[in-house]
């Protein structure tokens, strides 16, 4: 990729932003907001569908070079759920405590030891919209699910779960804690190495 080029993101968190700038440091990242381009229709079965889907979309509309993520959680006695429906489980405008509520409910009477979970986050990075190789970082972070919400920190499914390497609930954890064991944040040091090495070629 050439230098000082910028990326557009299909995201507009400001933390997510701050976070991919800090790894791609000669490439100012902006919004896609900015270049007036819409959210992307989310239509793929995986993570990884899904955020080459959002890039491909941002590449194509902001005619650059984009970059775009998915993450959510996978529950191995759901056969998968909420997966890439997290943000939407139990509903289009549904909120974080409704969408754990649901979990919790289709998990009730499931023992400890089958209540294995994940967190999982894929980032994309493409030079172009018909860019036939793109960059794809993947970060797992394994868990299990409580049967009760702890902690205040975090979002989404944070409460519920388990973090077996700090015995708590993810929420209970401090935010940089969370970052060195989180699904984003290896995905986050996948993507340095990857960029690293492509940059490097
Ligand atoms: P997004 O693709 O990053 O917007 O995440 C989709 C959904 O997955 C979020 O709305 C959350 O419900 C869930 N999710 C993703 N990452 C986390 C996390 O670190 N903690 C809790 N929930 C998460």
């Amino acid at each position: 990729m050439n230098q000082h080029k910028n990326i557009v993101i299909a995201s507009g968190n400001p933390g997510k932003i701050k976070e991919i700038q800090a790894i791609l440091k000669d490439y100012p990242i902006i919004p896609q907001s900015e270049f007036g381009v819409s959210e992307a229709e989310e239509t793929g079965t995986t993570f990884v569908e899904n955020a080459i889907i959002k890039a491909r979309h941002a590449a194509e509309h902001a005619n650059m070079a984009a970059i775009a993520d998915d993450s959510g959680l996978v529950v191995d006695a759901l056969q998968g759920e909420p997966g890439v429906i997290s943000a939407r489980y139990a509903g289009t405008r549904a909120t974080d405590e409704e969408n754990l509520r649901k979990v919790l409910r289709n998990l009730e009477g499931v023992p400890e030891d089958q209540r294995t979970a994940r967190f999982i986050c894929v980032i994309v990075l493409m030079r172009r919209q018909h860019d036939p190789m793109p960059i794809i970082a993947q970060g797992v972070w394994e868990g299990r699910i409580l049967e009760q919400s702890f902690g205040e920190n975090g979002f989404g499914y944070d409460p519920i779960f388990w973090v077996p390497e700090y015995q708590c609930a993810s929420a209970e954890l401090e935010p940089q804690v969370k970052n060195t064991l989180s699904h984003r944040g290896k995905a986050l040091k996948m993507l340095t190495e990857l960029f690293n090495h492509r940059a490097a070629q």
